[in-house]
């Protein structure tokens, strides 16, 4: 249905997880965001995150069968990278003219990145005065290998599809998780491999890590610490999870090592980032993806930091019929990289 006032947006947002490929389409009207259409098909990690020909073709056939059960109206299709191929950082550059300031921060870009410009694709986006230097303004900056998005270019033609944008999935979520305030709050999204971390201040991200433990690794310390197989250590973790009652905490126990490997690195980027914008306080920690529903994961990190800690709604500027509710709180843990693609003003 489309009217004069309301249509859909004439793209969707396209998370391709380790566990399950997400798409979520919008409509806007008077600035705001209406639910059209959401699917999710879920995939295996080996099909998602390999690079070989036969697993890029069989992700292609399992998208192809996503946008036939969701029946999306459009071809266009704003894609998801995953943070684990996406180097960030954030640099001090020049107070220039806007057609000079591109052409300096590639320059300045070649020694901030990891992999040879040629060969990379760079964005930016401004963020502001810089905290140590005041001559001078900060920007966040991105790279991927051209490699990379190349091939999922080709894959996403291949079936069709227009790509009009790709985003890290890291920030795609800051725009459908964050609260839109002038405060700090840090995002922690634990897949299934890895682990987002993404401070936010002023509605823009500024600090981002990609850390190499996810839920995978956790249910692993449970069934081995248990010795139980992986299936009994995954029910184990996702039902007693952080508490020291339940079981008498020997999950907790099991557990609480590969816990702390991660909470040992949000501690370091909350140090990190409190060097540079000195006094800035973090005032809130939002939680997503797998962890979110660990019982007491959340409440742990609260006590490990002082910090309240909420969970992470990305439906939160999301307009739907009320019979909703259920079905859509049930998948907001993995739903926040897909609904912040569908949200971006292209
Ligand atoms: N409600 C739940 N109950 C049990 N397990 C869950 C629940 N929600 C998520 N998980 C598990 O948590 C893990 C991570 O889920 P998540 O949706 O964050 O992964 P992903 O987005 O596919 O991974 P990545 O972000 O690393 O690409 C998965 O193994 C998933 O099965
Ligand atoms: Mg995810």
């Amino acid at each position: 249905m489309s009217s004069f006032l309301s249509s859909s947006n004439d793209f969707f947002g396209l998370d391709i997880g380790t566990t399950a490929v997400r798409l979520v389409q919008l409509s806007s009207s008077g600035g705001q965001n209406a639910l059209v259409k959401y699917a999710y098909v879920p995939v295996t990690g080996k099909t998602a995150m390999s690079d070989s020909k036969a697993d890029q073709d069989k992700l292609a056939q399992i998208i192809k069968q996503l946008l036939g059960q969701a029946n999306v109206s459009t071809r266009s299709v704003s894609v998801g990278i995953p943070s684990s191929r996406v180097f960030t950082t954030v640099a001090d550059v020049d107070r220039l003219p806007s057609n000079e300031l591109a052409k300096a921060i590639r320059f300045q870009a070649d020694s901030l990145i990891p992999t040879p410009l040629a060969e990379s694709k760079i964005d930016w986006s401004l963020l502001g005065d810089s905290p140590v230097d005041k001559t001078k303004q900060e920007i966040l900056l991105t790279s991927v290998p051209n490699k990379f998005v190349e091939d999922r270019l080709d894959m996403l033609e291949g079936i069709g599809l227009n790509v009009i944008a790709f985003e890290p999935d890291n920030l795609a979520m800051s725009r459908s998780l964050a609260a839109p305030d002038d405060s700090a709050q840090l995002l922690v999204d634990v897949g299934r491999r890895s682990t987002d971390l993404v401070v936010i201040l002023a509605s823009k991200p500024h600090l981002t890590r990609n850390i190499p433990t996810g839920i995978e690794a956790i249910v692993r310390s449970a069934s081995q610490n248990l010795n139980v197989d992986e299936k009994q250590g995954e029910e184990f973790v996702f039902k007693f999870g952080m508490s020291k009652e339940k079981l008498e905490g020997q999950v907790f126990q099991a557990v609480s090592g590969t816990v702390d490997l991660l909470t040992t690195e949000i501690e370091k980027s909350i140090k990190f980032f409190q060097t540079r914008y000195t006094g800035t306080k973090i005032e809130r920690i939002i939680v997503t993806g797998g962890a979110s529903v660990i019982p007491e994961f959340p409440l742990y990190l609260a006590n490990k930091y002082g910090i309240n800690v909420e969970i992470g709604n990305a439906w939160r500027n999301v307009t739907y019929n009320r019979e909703r509710q259920n079905e859509l709180s049930a998948l907001s843990n993995q739903f926040g990289v897909a609904v912040g693609l569908a949200e971006r003003t292209i």
